[in-house]
């Protein structure tokens, strides 16, 4: 099964101060989703975005907003994420005592559930909850920060995830990548199988419309390559 493939921005990289320019400018580029890291400054070391700043931007917006929780504890904040307007949410494996009452609760509340790995985290936690969600975030950094460089192991870890999915019936779950990747680096990411493209400095640092064309250029010329 071919998945297509989702340009998918960090707003961690944004102009906090203009967000709701910033999420025009994702309009405009026509990305299939918008993505926005939580953190709690307990699970990672830095505190960002709440449910009210979700809220905030949804009226501006018709694209699907993605989640990503780096937070402890991810139980007592899904609803009020799910009712500031996320279409979206991961946890982190990590985060989330009891991870499948955790997916449940969010795939209850009538959205699409994702399980984040770290790159240290074994593949064998993605392979028990893989059955029960839409997607698996793949870390390509370990989470906290953006602007980190992209940490290779990746690519062995996102073909084995792949392969797995594909060899187990699971081929409608989807792979996101998320940390250091750019221009360099998509070509490699969208073979190894990876379909949901996080990207934060690399979309907003200089010109944001034309990094995500150059980015769908690359992604154009993959597609034609594996038809
Ligand atoms: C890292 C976050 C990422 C980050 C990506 O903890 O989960 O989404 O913002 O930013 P870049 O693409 O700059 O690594
Ligand atoms: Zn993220």
């Amino acid at each position: 099964m071919k998945h297509t493939v989702k340009i998918t921005p960090s707003m961690l990289s944004s102009d906090f101060a203009n967000l709701q320019s910033e999420i025009e400018k994702c309009n405009a580029a026509k990305v299939e989703l918008i993505h926005i890291d939580v953190m709690d400054g307990h699970f990672v070391p830095n505190i960002t975005i709440g449910p009210l700043v979700v809220a905030a931007i949804r009226p501006y917006t018709d694209i699907p907003i993605d989640c990503h929780l780096m937070i402890e504890n991810p139980d007592k904040y899904i609803t009020d994420f799910v009712k500031a307007g996320a279409d979206l949410i991961s946890v982190h494996c990590e985060g989330a005592i009891h991870l499948h009452r955790t997916v449940s609760m969010i795939k209850d509340l009538g959205v699409k559930a994702g399980v984040a790995l770290n790159p240290a985290t074994p593949l064998s936690y993605a392979y028990e909850i893989a059955e029960f969600v839409d997607f698996i975030l793949l870390m390509s950094v370990n989470p906290g920060f953006g602007g980190q460089n992209f940490i290779t192991s990746f690519l062995r870890r996102c073909k084995q995830l792949r392969n797995y999915l594909d060899s187990n019936g699971l081929e409608n779950v989807e792979i996101e990548v998320d940390g250091g990747i750019k221009k360099e680096n998509l070509e490699i990411v969208l073979k190894v199988g990876a379909n949901m493209i996080v990207s934060g400095s690399g979309l907003f640092s200089g010109n944001f419309a034309e990094n995500v064309k150059d980015f769908r250029k690359i992604i154009f010329a993959q597609e034609i390559v594996t038809v």
